[in-house]
């Protein structure tokens, strides 16, 4: 039977309420002392997102046999650094963005030192989480690997970097598809070998499926942010959009028309679905990938 995209829409609703309710869960607002801090990590944390490094996870949490809970665990650590990625991408010193998740950005109403702070906060709160499952050493360094090699210089930091002076020079085609790996498709693959790795006995196959499915959807997901960028509304996205003319950004639709654009994404989407054909048995991420070059917010 063929997943459909109502199907698939409900199962990311689902997840996104269950990585919701447990990030509420293990952020508390509950000692006074700390809420000048920890009021502004919710804030962000808890003001929405689609959660799709959550679903991706969980979805491969569950191929894999592994366990629920270190799923959720990772997942909540994955939405820490993102959303501290956010709140800083939106600074003034960076993206200077008003709107994100549907509300003001962090720094509007919080000012930007606890902006900043809370973007921190977040960001070594996530290594925490690694540490909240009962994971076996082995397994333990792993993921602390992981999520560091994809947050840091390495990955999304080393993105974003590449992002900033691709403003002030051209950068050619391999240049920007090394960009969008790293600020995005850094995160994108840590979700999927974060969930493969709940498993007790991580299975090197799926591994290098996830992987190649990861490379291929984390390029998707950037592409269609850029179209959404010069397509979308801020009603529907939740985020300014233009903002990457605005800045005079390099990015997919630098070098192709948004049909082009949208060729490349279905040429990888396809090659995305063949790498986890072996292992999808009831087709949840071949559906999410298509869900990736469907989405419209
Ligand atoms: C937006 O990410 C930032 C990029 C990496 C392009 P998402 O589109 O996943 O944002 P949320 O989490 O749903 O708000
Ligand atoms: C930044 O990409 C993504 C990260 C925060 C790493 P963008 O600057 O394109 O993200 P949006 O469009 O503001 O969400
Ligand atoms: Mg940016
Ligand atoms: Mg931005
Ligand atoms: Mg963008």
């Amino acid at each position: 039977m063929q997943m459909t995209s109502e199907h698939i829409s409900g199962m990311l609703r689902e997840c996104a309420e269950k990585t919701t309710a447990y990030l509420d869960a293990v952020l508390p607002d509950a000692d006074p002392a700390l809420s000048a801090i920890v009021r502004p990590m919710r804030y962000s944390l808890l003001a929405g997102g689609k959660r799709i490094r959550p679903f991706l996870v969980q979805s491969f949490a569950a191929l894999s046999g592994g366990e629920q809970d270190t799923a959720l665990a990772f997942s909540a650590a994955l939405e820490m650094v993102h959303t501290y990625s956010l709140i800083h991408d939106d600074l003034p010193c960076m993206d200077d963005d008003d709107l994100r998740r549907g509300m003001p950005t962090n720094h509007k109403v919080f000012g930007e030192a606890t902006a900043v702070l809370a973007g921190d906060a977040l960001l070594t709160e996530a290594f925490r989480m690694l540490t909240l499952p009962t994971l076996r050493g082995e397994t333990l360094g792993c993921a602390v690997r992981l999520l560091s090699e994809a947050a840091g210089y390495r990955g999304m930091v080393g993105g974003q970097i590449m992002d900033l002076a691709a403003e002030h020079r051209r950068i050619t085609r391999e240049e920007l598809l090394r960009l969008h790996a790293c600020k995005t498709g850094a995160l994108i693959r840590a979700a999927c070998l974060l969930g493969c790795l709940c498993s007790p006995e991580p299975d090197e196959a799926l591994q290098q499926a996830a992987d190649r499915y990861a490379a291929s959807v984390g390029l998707v997901f950037q592409i269609v942010d850029d179209l959404l960028d010069v397509e979308g509304t801020a009603a529907r996205l939740g985020k300014t959009p233009g903002k990457d003319a605005a800045s005079g950004k390099t990015t997919f639709l630098t070098f192709d028309t948004p049909g082009q654009a949208r060729d490349e994404a279905r040429r990888l989407t396809d090659e995305a679905v063949c790498a986890i054909a072996p292992y999808d048995r009831e087709g949840t991420l071949t559906a999410f990938a298509f869900y990736l070059l469907e989405r419209d917010c």
